[in-house]
């Protein structure tokens, strides 16, 4: 018998699982109440007292031996089951890993000013925050008119008359106090007017303005630019009209449609059944906004244009709600990923 327990204790010394069923094979054989330790135990009872002295101990020992290696084993087991499930079945392929792409405002600007780079604009910038001379009295906004309210404004500092600009306008006064025409530039920008946030408004948005200023710049001038931008927007053939509007600083001035993209012209939703789908504003720059800047009006003349990006958008992709712009929602942003380079 002694030699039997050495060769269970082996056994048991170098007993390895690596499941649940394997584990149940071991306790089976050496727990159970049908294990051979119990067996050893069963003919232990038929010993001499001579040999029950001699085996007694060693016999108790295997037992707790193989006690001990049950729970090592159960241990190991449980282990091996937080790592797996852990790691997961380490033969899939690997969850992609999600990169973002570039915002589709950020690729229609880029659109919109490559077009008109290639027509010889160049680009300007100028500050958000501004004062009120660059956004409305270099621009014709007469004090008190109420021109001024059309477009809400977000005051810093009210006595001192700063403000957020509520258009990139600003910046062609900027640019025609410090250059002499010609002038052929496009200033991109985030603009701020005090609305309530909707599916079609927003309370910060983006706007692309042009000026051109040089001797002779006509109204035929304007209307060829922008036909040209239009055309090289949207890829199809439109048809592009201006309406008389009204703003301080250009005289005349326009709103610019283009024929609906959807139903060309016949009606549709997108179009409220009207055909046209506005996309700018225009016209020829007002001479008092050449003087405030000093430049000669006798001598020059010059156009101007704006437009919102956001806008531009709604209509190019057909988006229902201006609010996915800024929700970060990246199944929406990574659509156009693909559409504007
Ligand atoms: N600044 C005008 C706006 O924000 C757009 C515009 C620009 C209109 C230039 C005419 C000429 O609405």
């Amino acid at each position: 018998m002694i030699q039997q327990i050495h060769i269970l204790q082996e056994e048991i010394q170098g007993y390895t699982i690596s499941n649940k069923e394997e584990l149940e094979t071991y306790r089976m054989r050496f727990i159970s109440r049908k294990s051979v330790i119990n067996e050893l135990f069963d003919a232990f009872k038929s010993l001499s007292p001579e040999e029950k002295k001699k085996t007694g101990v060693l016999l108790n020992t295997l037992k707790n031996k193989a006690e001990e290696r049950l729970k090592y084993l159960n241990t190991l087991l449980e282990e091996k089951n937080e790592q797996e499930s852990f790691l997961g079945d380490m033969t899939l392929p690997s969850t992609p890993n999600t990169i973002g792409a570039i915002h589709p405002l950020s690729a229609l600007r880029k659109k919109i000013v490559g077009i008109f780079e290639r027509i010889g604009y160049n680009q300007a910038d100028g500050p958000e925050i501004e004062t009120d001379w660059y956004n409305f009295s270099a621009l014709n906004f007469p004090p008190h008119h109420p021109a001024r309210e059309m477009q809400d404004t977000f005051f810093i500092d009210k006595k001192n008359d700063v403000l957020l600009r509520t258009h990139t306008s600003s910046v062609q006064v900027r640019l025609m106090e410090k250059k002499a025409p010609p002038i052929r530039s496009i200033m991109p920008g985030r603009v701020f007017r005090n609305e309530t946030i909707t599916a079609r408004s927003h309370c910060i948005f983006h706007q692309v303005e042009g000026i051109y200023i040089d001797q002779n710049v006509s109204f035929a001038d304007l209307k060829q630019t922008l036909y040209f931008f239009a055309k090289e927007m949207f890829h199809t053939d439109i048809l592009i009209r201006f309406r008389p509007s009204f703003f301080p600083f250009t005289e005349p001035s326009a709103e610019i449609d283009i024929s609906c993209l959807l139903c060309h012209g016949k009606g549709c939703n997108i179009c409220k059944q009207s055909g046209w789908i506005e996309i700018a504003g225009a016209g020829m720059i007002h001479p008092n906004v050449l003087k405030a800047s000093h430049i000669d009006h006798q001598k020059y003349t010059g156009f101007a244009f704006g437009m919102g990006i956001e806008r531009m958008a709604l209509i190019k992709y057909r988006i229902k709600d201006i609010r996915l712009f800024t929700q970060n929602d990246i199944r929406f942003l990574k659509q156009f990923a693909s559409l504007v380079s």
